[in-house]
């Protein structure tokens, strides 16, 4: 376990990022927990909530106010998001500007900030939180994909530009997890092909433990691992597997739209 730290949690309220609160508050370190209405967040581990707008035009402003009011801010985990099961023709371009900004944009000016702060104190640790769709291209999450595919590569660059200076990058990439991201719909879908969903207790845990060792990537789940590492090596297998649930996945499309 590592000694008691400072640690931010962006998207703290949320099905990962609460759990994960919880874990590292029982774990003895202090938790500074982000969302758009902290006032209205449940039950966390976070002992204190702040308010933050990853679409905020000013949110470099917002970012360094809050690394000021806390500078002893040893470990940054970025953990907000979102989803929505869709074909790509029906997103508009509000949501998918919603989607990029918050998954990938925010992200980067998250890694940006914090990095030079960082690099200024000689140590510190950021993980982010991508997706196994940041590994695998599925139909119905184009954008989502895009945005998961988008952090890997981003965090990677940031991990080798960061690392002599003492700062550790690290990625951890749920699967399907039982949390409000994804819709009634998406849940079916998934039922009916028969993929797995993890309680966010279970992942905030690999988290945790992702961070302890300093792993600098932890793909969650099995087969999924193996897909990921099927479709960086012989995507055409890849290809073949899901074409076989193209038409399952198109029957559950639905508008971007609509929620
Ligand atoms: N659930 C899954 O199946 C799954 C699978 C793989 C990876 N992930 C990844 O795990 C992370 C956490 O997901 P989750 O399942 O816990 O989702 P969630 O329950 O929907 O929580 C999303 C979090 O993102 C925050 N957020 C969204 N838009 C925001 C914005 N504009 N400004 C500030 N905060 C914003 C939410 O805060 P507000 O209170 O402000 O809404 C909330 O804290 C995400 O990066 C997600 O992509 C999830």
């Amino acid at each position: 376990m590592r000694l008691p730290e400072t640690i931010l949690v962006v998207g703290g309220s949320g099905g990962i990022g609460s759990a994960l609160c919880n874990r590292l508050h029982d774990d003895g370190h202090t938790v500074i927990a982000t969302s758009r209405r902290p006032a209205v967040q449940g039950k966390a581990g976070a002992a204190y909530q702040v308010a933050l707008d990853l679409q905020s035009s000013h949110l470099r402003a917002d970012i360094n106010g809050i690394l000021d009011r806390f500078p002893e801010i040893s470990t940054v985990i970025h953990c907000a998001g979102q989803n929505r099961l869709a074909g790509s023709a029906d997103l508009s371009d509000a949501a998918l500007d919603q989607m990029l900004t918050v998954n990938l944009r925010s992200a980067m000016t998250v890694g940006a900030i914090v990095g030079e702060r960082f690099k200024a104190r000689g140590h510190g640790t950021l993980v982010y939180i991508g997706s196994m769709l940041g590994h695998i291209g599925v139909p119905g999450y184009s954008a989502y994909c895009a945005s998961k595919f988008g952090l890997r590569g981003y965090a990677e660059a940031l991990r080798r530009e960061l690392h002599h200076h003492g700062i550790e990058v690290l990625t951890v990439s749920p699967r399907t997890t039982r949390t409000a991201m994804n819709s009634e719909t998406a849940i079916q879908l998934n039922e009916q092909l028969g993929n797995h969903a993890d309680t966010a207790e279970y992942v905030a845990g690999r988290i945790v433990s992702a961070w302890e060792k300093s792993r600098a990537r932890s793909p969650i789940g099995w087969p999924e691992r193996l897909f990921a590492w099927l479709n960086s090596n012989f995507p055409f297998l890849v290809d073949k597997a899901l074409s076989r649930q193209a038409s399952t996945v198109e029957s559950h499309l639905i508008s971007g739209e609509s929620h």
